[in-house]
C-alpha cells in the first residue's frame, strides 16, 4: 500500500492508474477503522482496480468541539488494517493540507435544502455543511470512479448523493449495508469510546429500530415513537429523536406510506452519541 500525504503526490500517482485506463474507488474515513470501514474497502475491491481510502478527522463537520478532541486516532492499526485487506492508496492528509485557506475561514455553502434541517442536520448544527466541504476537497482530490459509503449514516449518504448533484461531479455513489456486532449494535468508531457497562446496553438502539421496523403497520406511529423512545430510556439512553422517515427523502411520516420507509434514532449514552437506523422495506 502507498501511503500520500500530499494531494500533489496523490494526484500523479493516480493519474498513472487512470492513464493506464484503470477504474478508481474511493472509500473517505476519518481512521479508527473497524469491520464496518473493511467491508467498504472489500466492496470496493470487488469493483474497482485501484482502491484509495483516505484518513481524515475533518474539524469543521464536529459542533461539539469536545466529540473532535476525543475522537478516536489509531493510525498505526488502520494502515495493518488497511493492507490486510488490499487497499493500494492511502491518503492521509495534514489539516493544513486540505484546509490551506485556514480551518476558520468561509467555505463554500452547499445548498442541501430541507436535507440539513431534519434529524442529524436539525441536532448537529453545521455538521452537514462541513462534511459537504472536506468531501468535495476529498472527491477533487481523488476524482474516484466509484464512492462507497455506509448506510449507517444513512442522512450523510443522501448529503452526499446531493453534493454529487450539485457539483456535477461524476462519481457512483455506492451505498453498503451497516455492519452489526453480534449483538446487533451498528459498527461505529465511536463504540471504542463506551465504558464496559453503556457497552452492554448499547445494543438497546437496534433493538428498538427492530422494534419499530415490526410494529410499523400495526401500532399508530405516535404511540410506536413513544413506545420506542421509553424502551431506549428505559435502557439508559438520552434519546435525541427516534422517527420513522420516507427512505427517499428523509420526510418525517405520521403514518404508514406504501413505499420504502426507515426508521431512524440518534441517542447518548453518557457522552457518547450513538445513531443508527433500519430500512423499511415496501410490503
Ligand atoms: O463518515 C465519515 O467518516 C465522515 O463523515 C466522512 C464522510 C469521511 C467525511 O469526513
Amino acid at each position: 500500500m502507498y501511503l500520500f500525504k500530499e494531494i500533489a503526490r496523490l494526484q500523479e500517482a493516480l493519474e498513472q492508474e487512470k492513464t493506464a485506463g484503470r477504474r478508481i474507488g474511493f472509500v473517505p474515513t476519518m481512521g479508527a477503522l473497524h469491520e464496518g470501514h473493511i467491508s467498504l474497502i472489500r466492496t470496493a475491491r470487488s469493483v474497482s482496480d485501484i482502491v484509495v481510502c483516505s484518513i481524515f478527522v475533518n474539524p469543521t463537520q464536529f459542533n461539539d468541539p469536545k466529540d473532535f478532541e476525543l475522537y478516536p486516532v489509531t493510525i498505526k492499526e488502520d494502515i495493518l488494517k488497511l493492507t490486510g485487506a488490499g487497499t493500494d492508496i492511502l491518503f492521509l492528509p495534514s489539516v493544513n493540507e486540505m484546509y490551506p485557506e485556514g480551518v476558520n475561514a468561509k467555505h463554500r455553502y452547499y445548498d442541501f435544502g430541507y436535507l440539513e434541517t431534519v434529524l442529524e442536520g436539525a441536532y448537529r448544527p453545521n455538521h452537514f455543511q462541513g462534511v459537504g466541504v472536506i468531501v468535495h476537497k476529498l472527491l477533487e482530490a481523488v476524482q474516484p470512479d466509484d464512492l462507497f459509503m455506509g448506510q449507517k449514516d444513512y442522512q450523510q449518504c443522501m448529503i452526499i448523493k446531493r453534493l454529487l448533484e450539485l457539483t456535477a461531479i461524476p462519481s457512483k455513489l455506492h451505498i453498503c449495508p451497516t455492519l452489526r456486532e453480534e449483538d446487533g449494535l451498528a459498527m461505529s468508531s465511536r463504540n471504542m469510546r463506551l465504558d464496559p457497562r453503556a457497552r452492554q446496553i448499547a445494543a438497546q438502539i437496534s433493538q428498538t429500530l427492530r422494534y419499530v421496523k415490526q410494529n410499523v403497520r400495526s401500532i399508530p406511529f405516535p404511540d410506536l415513537k413513544q413506545n420506542a423512545a421509553k424502551q431506549l430510556q428505559n435502557a439508559g439512553y438520552q434519546v435525541d429523536y427516534i422517527e420513522i422517515a420516507n427512505a427517499d427523502d428523509l420526510a418525517l411520516l405520521n403514518e404508514p406510506v406504501a413505499g420504502e420507509m426507515v426508521a431512524l434514532a440518534a441517542a447518548k449514552l453518557g457522552e457518547i452519541r450513538l445513531i443508527d437506523n433500519m430500512i423499511i422495506a415496501k410490503p
